[in-house]
């Protein structure tokens, strides 16, 4: 059997993505919340896991550096292009991704400012809609800008709703519902495809438990 890699998405998703993987079979070696490695191998021997940042995980997948990730819909929104397939919802972090802005405060006509880190997605969402928009990238703490005028509205993700309310923000149009995706290299599809189809079908099946 060859070597599969899988790439994971650090923090939140990570710590809901390895109960499924464990109920599949596949466990990390070593503890990858103590650990500073960035590989791990697993109870299956033929399989390894990467973690990344997240928006490095479509990146890995697309060319071939892992033959499987996990990523947030929002992650593989933003990157983009039909590079990898995505045969399954792994309905872990759950959420929405949706403009927000001041509580009860009107858009200004014409062009407006909208501030994100998803710079691509909001930009296609916004030409959608027909708005004219200049983007502003963020890296973090995006509900700050509409308080500072840094901008109108905001793109992020919501999943309380909590973190808008304290910041005085509302939540205004959902652009789309987000939740973690596995992903499949379109080569290593080929290349390995029983090995994959099995692990489509054994982390498939720990999502229906899980939902169960
Ligand atoms: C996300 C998002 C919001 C918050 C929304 O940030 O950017 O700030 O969660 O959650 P809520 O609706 O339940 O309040 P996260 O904590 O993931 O950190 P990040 O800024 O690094 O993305």
């Amino acid at each position: 059997m060859s070597q599969l890699t899988i790439a994971l998405t650090k923090g939140r998703i990570l710590e809901e993505t390895l109960p499924l993987l464990e109920a599949a079979g596949i466990e990390p070696l070593e503890n990858v919340f103590k650990s500073r490695k960035l590989t791990f191998e697993t109870t299956s021997p033929d399989i390894r896991l990467l973690i990344l940042r997240g928006s490095d995980v479509p990146t890995y997948v697309e060319f071939g550096a892992a033959d499987v990730g996990v990523s947030g819909k929002d992650t593989l929104l933003e990157h983009g292009n039909n590079a990898f397939y995505e045969p399954l919802d792994l309905k872990i972090s759950i959420c929405r991704l949706m403009t927000a802005g001041i509580a009860g405060k009107q858009l200004p006509p014409g062009r407006i400012k909208v501030a994100t880190k998803y710079v691509n997605l909001a930009k296609r969402y916004y030409a959608e809609q027909g708005r004219q928009v200049d983007i502003i990238k963020l890296y973090g703490a995006m509900e700050l800008a509409p308080l500072l005028s840094l901008a109108d509205e905001i793109v992020d993700i919501v999943d309380t709703g909590n973190t808008l309310k304290a910041n005085g923000l509302e939540p205004r149009e959902k652009i789309a519902d987000i939740s973690s995706r596995l992903i499949v290299n379109k080569a290593s599809m080929k290349m390995k495809h029983q090995q994959i189809e099995a692990l489509i079908d054994a982390v498939g099946s720990a999502v229906t438990e899980r939902a169960a």
